[in-house]
């Protein structure tokens, strides 16, 4: 079955041809990402606004890579929350248009479980349009440190889906059978790499900027001079997750450091004490996030006799998190999606709406900004 997903749910704009919910025919993504940069965040009428640009010449080119017509698609997915409205309603109406005019039938599809999905696609060749995943030795998803044989993904699975607006834990029972087991009572991780990527100066860069930061962090060159605090660590049966307290410690840290400098403006580097305390303190919120994500999941794991673990989501590809992860596999096989695949795109979404979604009329499709996460129905 040969389906056509189309995600547009924050500043992204993607179409993908996905065949039987695992191999990946054609994938392309337009992003206004740049555009957003002097603004110091997604300004959501300015990403609406590109995503109406960018839509009709994106499904082209995914059809195109394809080398297929529209005719030669069985079914349309479509992301209809959570997310912003505006964004959403372009891809939304972009499909419900192509399903009502070509008597395709429609899937509808909750963005955030989709993403768990991209650990069961199957692909050997180099994602289009994608970088390659320098910490796998194939571009597939696999087993951190292990073969690459994500077909027998054993459940129950615990899912961990970790992105710039979620943090939350499932029990996947089966590829349909999705129970939410916690999530983050307040800010995302990804919000909390965003947010302190910002206030160090590395503008809409974000988690990667903060990760190759941190790599060059080395023990010896400085003092630690910040220690963060690790929330709910200590409610060992709790499994949600709170990161604005840890946000609010970053800022007092940097602060603290940054005696008279605006948050957020660039740093001379020149000096070799700066840049070791930038990194110092890139090393310190990684390990802090990293920490948290690591030991609430394995926690998840063991409370529910997990047979395995998938990541999944844009936090997904820090190689620290998946250093971290990597070293529970004999425990727990540990999945992971190759980078291309944690971060934003359709082809998880056609995989979810294979494996789990629903068609339905098109004419009782609707954009849905505050989709649950939590209460799973059938979508
Ligand atoms: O899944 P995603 O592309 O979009 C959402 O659905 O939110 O995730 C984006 C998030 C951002 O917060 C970004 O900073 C984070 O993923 N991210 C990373 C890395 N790459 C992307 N966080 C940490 N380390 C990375 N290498
Ligand atoms: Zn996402």
């Amino acid at each position: 079955m040969k389906i056509l997903a189309i995600e547009s749910s924050c500043d992204e704009t993607a179409v993908a041809v996905v065949e039987d919910g695992v191999k990946i025919i054609s994938s392309v993504i337009a992003s206004s990402h740049e555009m957003h940069e002097k603004y110091g965040g997604i300004v959501p009428e300015v990403a609406a606004r590109k995503q109406l640009e960018f839509m009709i010449p994106t499904l082209d080119e995914a059809l195109s890579q394809a080398s297929m017509k529209l005719s030669d698609i069985d079914a349309i997915a479509v992301t209809i929350g959570p997310g912003l409205i505006g964004s959403l309603l372009v891809g939304v109406e972009t499909a419900k248009t192509i399903a009502a005019t070509s008597g395709k039938p429609i899937i509808p599809v909750n963005h955030v479980l989709a993403h768990m999905y991209a650990n069961f696609i199957v692909h050997d060749a180099v994602i289009p349009g994608s970088t390659r995943n320098p910490s796998s030795s194939s571009n597939t998803g696999s087993r951190l440190n292990g073969r690459d044989d994500k077909q027998d993904i054993q459940f129950p699975a615990i899912s961990l889906v970790v992105s710039g607006g979620h943090t939350e834990l499932y029990l996947m029972e089966s590829l349909k059978k999705l129970t939410w087991l916690g999530g983050t009572l307040d800010d995302a991780a990804g919000e909390a790499f965003d947010k302190t990527a910002r206030l160090m100066g590395f503008g809409n860069s974000g988690g990667l900027a903060i990760q190759n930061a941190a790599s060059k962090h080395r023990e010896s060159s400085i003092e630690d001079r910040i220690k963060l605090p690790r929330p709910m660590l200590d409610k060992d049966n709790e499994l949600n997750f709170s990161f604005s307290g840890l946000k609010t410690a970053i800022w007092r840290e940097w602060n603290k450091c940054h005696p008279g400098l605006d948050p957020g403006s660039p740093k001379k580097m020149d000096s070799g004490s700066e840049a070791g305390m930038t990194s110092m303190f890139a090393h310190e919120v990684q390990e802090s996030i990293t920490d948290v994500l690591v030991k609430k999941t394995i926690r998840a794991a063991e409370l529910n006799n997990a047979r395995s673990i998938l990541l999944s989501g844009g936090v997904s590809a820090n190689l620290r998190l998946r250093e971290k992860f990597s070293a529970f596999n004999t425990q727990f096989p540990v999945y992971v999606p190759p980078v291309a695949l944690c971060t934003d795109n359709a082809v998880y979404i056609a995989s979810y709406a294979f494996f789990r979604g629903n068609q339905v009329p098109w004419d009782s499709v609707t954009a849905v900004p505050d989709l649950s996460v939590e209460e799973i129905s059938q979508l």
